[in-house]
């Protein structure tokens, strides 16, 4: 089974986690998946707090597959070695915590997910550069070249996007004071050229449908089915 989450800011929102928001992870086993929409935070400053949370994920029956937001430590995250999972370059965290780096395209269940981290933080100027923010929250031009290339390899086909931020012309339908910026504006392009059934999004905190294709997921958890999804926890935003 695949499930779908936004955000966790490290131990703050990962209650929806809890055997009692979530009691269906008793049935479960490493070979299910939550795919978290980033903002994962447990790498944060390598405190205690980060390694019992981390640990606490770590014993979840699932594997955990997570993309970055923009409230990440990047310098810690990058310092974990690159290594292969399912055919795509990830950071392995612990042995069933991966960090799918940005423009992965991988496999499970017989369906292609294509995975894109970063966004830009709206509260940079209340944040300190590498304590509480860090430059590589926005994707450079390689990283987004790399997911360009990947996608040409499979011809711009896949089923699942699981991002960050959202394409710059439905970030504007939730709040047109969003400005669009370099991600954004890829995510348009990645948004017109890729054939694609749905695209989840974390990032706005909301749990909404956009329209039949985009969806932004927050505390709620969704399971992925066939040929769609069907909400399987949800709490008020
Ligand atoms: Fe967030």
């Amino acid at each position: 089974m695949i499930f779908i989450t936004g955000d966790i800011h490290g131990e703050y929102d990962i209650h929806k986690f809890s055997t009692k928001n979530f009691p269906m992870q008793k049935l479960l086993s490493r070979s299910d998946y939550m795919i978290i929409c980033g903002d994962f935070g447990l790498i944060w400053d390598g405190s205690n707090s980060d390694r019992w949370w981390l640990n606490w994920l770590e014993k979840k029956p699932w594997t955990t597959l997570f993309i970055d937001g923009n409230h990440e430590n990047f310098d810690m995250l990058e310092s974990y070695p690159l290594t292969e999972w399912n055919k795509t370059q990830v950071h392995q965290i612990t042995k069933h915590i991966i960090h799918l780096c940005r423009g992965s395209v991988f496999e499970l269940e017989g369906k292609r997910f294509f995975a894109f981290g970063g966004a830009e933080s709206h509260d940079k100027k209340f944040r300190k550069k590498g304590i509480s923010f860090w430059e590589q929250e926005m994707p450079n031009s390689q990283e987004m070249q790399h997911g360009r290339k990947t996608l040409e390899k499979f011809n711009w086909q896949t089923d699942i996007v699981i991002t960050h931020s959202l394409p710059q012309h439905l970030q504007e339908k939730i709040d047109d004071n969003y400005k669009s910026n370099a991600l954004t504006k890829y995510f348009d392009e990645i948004d017109t050229k890729l054939n694609f059934k749905f695209w989840f999004s974390g990032h706005y905190h909301m749990s909404a449908s956009l329209d039949e294709k985009h969806f932004l997921v927050y505390h709620n958890i969704l399971q992925l089915t066939d040929n769609s999804f069907t909400c399987i926890y949800s709490q008020a935003d």
